[in-house]
């Protein structure tokens, strides 16, 4: 057996960030110390205050796999298999998006408008590991939440999410391409002969929609970091030659699934606002729209209302 060099949590903390450093992992110590708190199932605090513990060799074994693995660029989240999301943990694999901060934005704007109207009905396009919609439902007891997604794989891990947040009983999954995926849900509601065993509003029946679409620009993802480029989702990432291709359809299908009262709330990569912006005219449905910073101060996110809205 080789002989050990790092044995108490300083040390293997001190090695590990040095090999993520070396092979390019940004934050490498907390990562390092992230990684470790998973092996020992402790919090960081812990570790850092309990410098001098000695793991067992099972669990320096598994740790230093994991330190491997990362250095491969494998996404931190994938290793210790979840996310935090607004103060919820959401299970992630390869099947679905890791939930980012950015988007986080996206969610407490989304629950800046819906404060104080009760019993909302909104609608999740492109849902993921359903981190927007468990968010949303947790902090809006009274909401009504329909989650689509094309992935059927991306579906599972979101009901298996909203289960583990117990907020299932008010979220609906539906399988399919855009609207579609609701069309038909919808339909079949609002013919009783067909049965309720998945409902869905109508056109005109929702409060809010809110989407992270796929938005990189194709030719834009061999470049991205290999934890996005080799481990996320293509159909999470690919928003077509220009990135718009989703939002075209937000923007031609959406309104008319929005009361008068509704808002659309999504986010956008950079530099992409004012092309986005053009795209949601009022003969489609659309009022005025607004873009928002994430925490770094670049646009991120759009809010539109629809027509009958005076203003934001
Ligand atoms: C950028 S990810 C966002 C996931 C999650 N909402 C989040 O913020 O972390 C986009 C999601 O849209 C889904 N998607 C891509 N194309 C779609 C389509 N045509 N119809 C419905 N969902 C689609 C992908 O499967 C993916 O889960």
């Amino acid at each position: 057996m080789t002989p050990r060099t790092a044995n108490t949590v300083r040390e293997l903390l001190l090695d590990a960030s040095r090999a993520l450093e070396a092979s390019g992992v940004d934050s490498a110590r907390l990562n390092s110390e992230l990684l470790l708190g998973h092996v020992l199932n402790s919090p960081r605090l812990h570790l850092l205050l309990n410098a001098q513990l000695i793991p067992t060799n099972a669990q320096i074994l598994e740790f230093q796999r994991l330190i491997e693995l990362r250095a491969l660029r494998h996404p931190l989240q994938h290793l210790t298999g979840t996310a935090a999301f607004l103060g919820c943990d959401v299970a992630v694999n390869r099947q679905v998006l890791v939930p980012r901060p950015e988007t986080e934005t996206l969610a407490l704007r989304a629950l800046n408008l819906m404060e104080g109207r009760g019993a909302v009905t909104l609608m999740d396009l492109g849902t993921g590991s359903g981190c927007l919609s468990i968010a949303l439902a947790l902090a809006l007891p009274q909401a009504m939440v329909h989650a689509l997604d094309i992935s059927a794989a991306a579906l599972a891990m979101a009901q298996k999410n909203a289960e583990s947040n117990g907020v299932d009983h008010r979220i609906h999954f539906h399988h399919g391409n855009c609207f579609q995926a609701l069309r038909a849900v919808a339909a079949a509601t609002s013919d009783p002969s067909r049965g309720q065993a998945n409902t869905s509003p109508g056109l005109g029946g929702f409060d809010l929609i809110v989407s992270n679409p796929p938005y990189i620009p194709s030719a834009e993802i061999e470049h991205l970091q290999p934890e996005v480029r080799d481990h996320d989702p293509r159909n999470a990432l690919d928003g077509g030659h220009d990135g718009l291709d989703f939002y075209r359809i937000l923007a031609a299908e959406g309104a008319v699934w929005l009361k008068p009262t509704g808002f659309l709330v999504a986010e956008f990569g950079d530099d992409q606002g004012a092309s986005i912006q053009q795209l949601f005219q009022p003969n489609r449905g659309w009022s005025i729209s607004r873009l928002e910073k994430d925490l770094s101060g670049r646009d991120r996110v759009i809010i539109v209302g629809t027509a009958t809205r005076a203003n934001l």
